[in-house]
């Protein structure tokens, strides 16, 4: 049997086209390996979001070069730098066999046949209208317990920082028959939480009439018997509705825990980025959430050193960011990419000044997260069990509602059960608890 490597960088969306791709793949008889040597077809399936993301992408494909065997072992690239780059990826990297466009991916099984075929390089980036769906194939590769389940593709907010939708075309939402159907299939298969994924899952269904809006669809997957939790990311402040803020208080598989990017806390700078909200506008949801539900947890992105940010800028993240007190956050350095307006901008923030208000911001939130933390000392959470901590095997590990890491001592046959802990000790991302 042939096998295949595939490394993934980039989101969640990129992981579950990973997923879908071995999938795909599987039906071929593809075996997955985690050794690019012993690979029939080495695939990297790329994020852009950033320059260096797309660095790592390069960085890989300059070492696993030497395994390619022509007409025999192929490479190939797909996600978001195949999709940006399409035929001009073999100016930096001729050899390449594949480039496969984050809308094509069905196409797959065909490139890869005629590379063998006709020893030439195969290319498509076209992004195919229909929302192809590989809920009929057998997994190979499941974490039993969870899984990702796309309910929306592509993005319309053109954020002017950002490349996605350039990269993954214009929103396109599945039918919820379909989601419904994949979601129930899995619970058969012994899944227990699934995270709907979408660039924007607020804008569900908005373009297209007759169809359920995403609060309606998460009660309809509330319903799914069997189902235990459901998640979602990445929601957009600009179109969150009343309506999904009220799911957070009445669905009870819904997980108290949203992420909700903010990028800046000044109004002035949310304008520049194109966010279509203010710094008030994002205050009042964070409220309204925390009314619906105290115990939400709330994780956000930012970025830091926008082309134009003064220091009074910077401070009001800084403010912002003590006022909410997140969980957690995802901090970024701006970083220009090619198509977006920002890039065209020519005040720019020295690459030096960014990486301080980087380490200011990340410092200023360690405490917060540590403090949150210490919050639930002695609280009781349920937790979804994922298996053998990485860190001491005597440990289980897995995550409560609010989306913390909690590690406990138990047997290995509590693996994708749901378990009430006593949180006993707390570090700074994780916590510590006993079963109950
Ligand atoms: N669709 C999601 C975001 C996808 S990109 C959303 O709108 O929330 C994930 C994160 O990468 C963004 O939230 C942003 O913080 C960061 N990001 C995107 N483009 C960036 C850029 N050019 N430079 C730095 N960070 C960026
Ligand atoms: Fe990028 Fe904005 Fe779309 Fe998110 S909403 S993917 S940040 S353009
Ligand atoms: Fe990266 Fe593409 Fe996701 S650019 S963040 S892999 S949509």
């Amino acid at each position: 049997m042939p096998n295949v490597y595939i490394k993934t960088f980039g989101c969640q969306m990129n992981v579950y086209d990973s997923e879908n791709i071995l999938k795909l793949l599987a039906s071929l008889d593809y075996k997955p390996t985690s050794d690019p040597r012993e690979a029939d077809i080495i695939l990297i399936n790329t994020c852009s979001v950033r320059e260096k993301s797309e660095h790592k992408f390069y960085s890989l494909l300059g070492r696993v070069k030497k395994y390619r065997k022509p007409g025999k072992v192929l490479i190939g690239a797909c996600g978001c730098v195949a999709q940006q780059e399409g035929k001009k990826l073999l100016e930096k990297a001729p050899y390449v066999d594949i480039i496969l466009g984050t809308g094509a991916i069905h196409c797959l099984p065909e490139l890869i046949d005629n590379a063998h075929k006709t020893g030439k390089v195969q290319i498509d980036t076209h992004f195919y209208d229909k929302f192809v769906s590989f809920s009929d194939y057998h997994s190979p590769s499941y974490s039993k317990m969870k899984a990702f389940v796309t309910i929306m593709k592509g993005c319309d907010n053109f954020c002017s920082f950002c490349i996605v939708p350039y990269v993954r075309g214009r929103e396109k939402s599945r039918p919820s028959k379909d989601i419904i159907t994949e979601v129930r299939n899995l619970v058969d298969q012994g899944v227990k939480e699934v995270t709907l994924l979408g660039q924007n899952v607020n804008s569900y269904s908005l373009h297209c009439s007759g169809e359920m809006s995403f609060p309606e669809l998460l009660r309809e997957i509330n319903r799914i018997e069997g189902l235990s939790r459901i998640r979602f990311v990445t929601s957009h402040p600009k179109d969150l509705s009343d309506q999904l803020i009220t799911c957070f208080g009445e669905l009870e598989k819904l997980c108290p825990h949203i992420h909700l990017p903010l990028q800046s806390g000044s109004t002035r700078i949310l304008k520049m980025m194109n966010r279509g909200y203010t710094r008030d506008d994002y205050l009042a949801i964070i409220n309204q959430l925390r009314t619906v539900r105290p115990d939400i947890g709330i994780t956000t992105d930012l970025i830091v050193g926008f082309p134009g940010e003064t220091e009074s800028d910077f401070q009001a993240t800084l403010d912002i960011i003590t006022k909410i007190g997140y969980d957690e956050f995802y901090s970024f350095k701006y970083s220009d990419r090619p198509k977006t307006q920002a890039s065209r901008a020519d005040n720019n923030i020295p690459e030096k000044e960014k990486a301080r208000r980087l380490h200011l911001v990340q410092e200023l939130q360690k405490p917060i997260t540590f403090e949150k933390n210490n919050q639930l000392m002695g609280k009781a959470l349920e937790v979804l069990v994922e298996g053998p901590s990485k860190n001491n095997s005597q440990n289980l590990t897995g995550r409560s509602g609010s989306n913390k890491v909690v590690n406990f001592e138990g047997c290995s046959r509590l693996t994708g059960k749901l378990v009430q802990v006593e949180i006993i000790a707390v570090h700074p991302h994780s916590l510590f608890g006993r079963i109950l």
